[in-house]
């Protein structure tokens, strides 16, 4: 990793066997102070945990697994931004698919490649820290599920040099947050797979049904029905009758 990281994400990086989750090694290192860009990255995780409660599985030698430190210097309210820049910069660093509102990359066909978990550690008006969690199918394994692509799928890969790459991008993305959030989300819209699709979206008020047409400028996704229109914050997608 060395030899192929660019910018400064990854400059303090552990490679380790098994942990609980990456997201919790990553923790002790954000409460001892570590610096922004801090990678854990794990062949194993016992607990590994996705959005919504969920468990992750990922299997040694097939997967990228790993957390990034952030400490975000931007206003909460430019925090539901962040799943959007991590989104972009995992689509652009696998170069394939699209991505499933918030942060899902999909493959063309549209199973999942990867997923991210985003953790904030936040003390009144201030973001403290974020742990920002990828797990990336990169090699196929046996155990993975019909529902779920590889990127090797897509053409040959290499597990470091696809880290290097996203490394690179997490921080290009993170940077324009701050210097052209506008620009992020137009990049961003570009690769929706959500955009312009009948989709079904769970959220914390009840199911909502309708026409993705748009992310609004805070990040959340645009539904319209029956001449209705609902904004979206949080929420679980899928796409209707396709
Ligand atoms: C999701 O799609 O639900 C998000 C999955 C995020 C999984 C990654 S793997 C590395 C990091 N450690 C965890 O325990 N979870 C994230």
């Amino acid at each position: 990793l060395e030899a192929l990281r660019k910018g400064s994400f990854g400059a303090f990086y552990a490679y380790l066997g098994t942990v609980s989750s990456t997201q919790d090694v990553l923790k002790n290192w954000a409460l001892d102070g570590a610096v922004e860009g801090s990678v854990v990255l794990a062949e194993r995780q016992e607990k590994g945990r996705g959005r919504r409660g969920r468990a992750w599985a990922s299997e040694p030698g097939h997967s990228l697994t790993f957390s990034v430190l952030l400490r975000p210097r931007l206003p909460l309210s430019s925090l539901p931004l962040l799943p959007l820049a991590a989104g972009l910069a995992l689509c652009e660093a696998c170069g394939v698919g699209g991505l499933k509102w918030p942060n899902d990359l999909l493959s063309p066909d549209g199973r999942k490649l990867a997923g991210v978990l985003l953790e904030a550690q936040v003390s009144g008006e201030e973001v403290a820290y974020v742990l920002l969690g990828i797990g990336l199918n990169v090699h196929r394994a046996a155990g993975l599920p019909p529902e779920a692509a590889a990127l090797e799928e897509f053409g040959a890969v290499s597990r470091v040099l696809v880290l290097a790459r996203l490394l690179e991008r997490l921080e290009v993305c993170y940077a324009r947050l701050e210097a052209d959030s506008q620009g992020l989300l137009r990049d961003y819209r570009a690769k929706s797979h959500t955009l312009g699709h009948q989709i079904r979206v769970q959220t914390p008020q009840g199911e909502i049904r309708g026409l993705a047409t748009d992310i609004a400028p805070d990040g959340s996704l645009v539904v319209e029905r029956s001449g209705q229109t609902h904004r979206i914050g949080a929420g679980d997608v899928q796409l209707v009758g396709v």
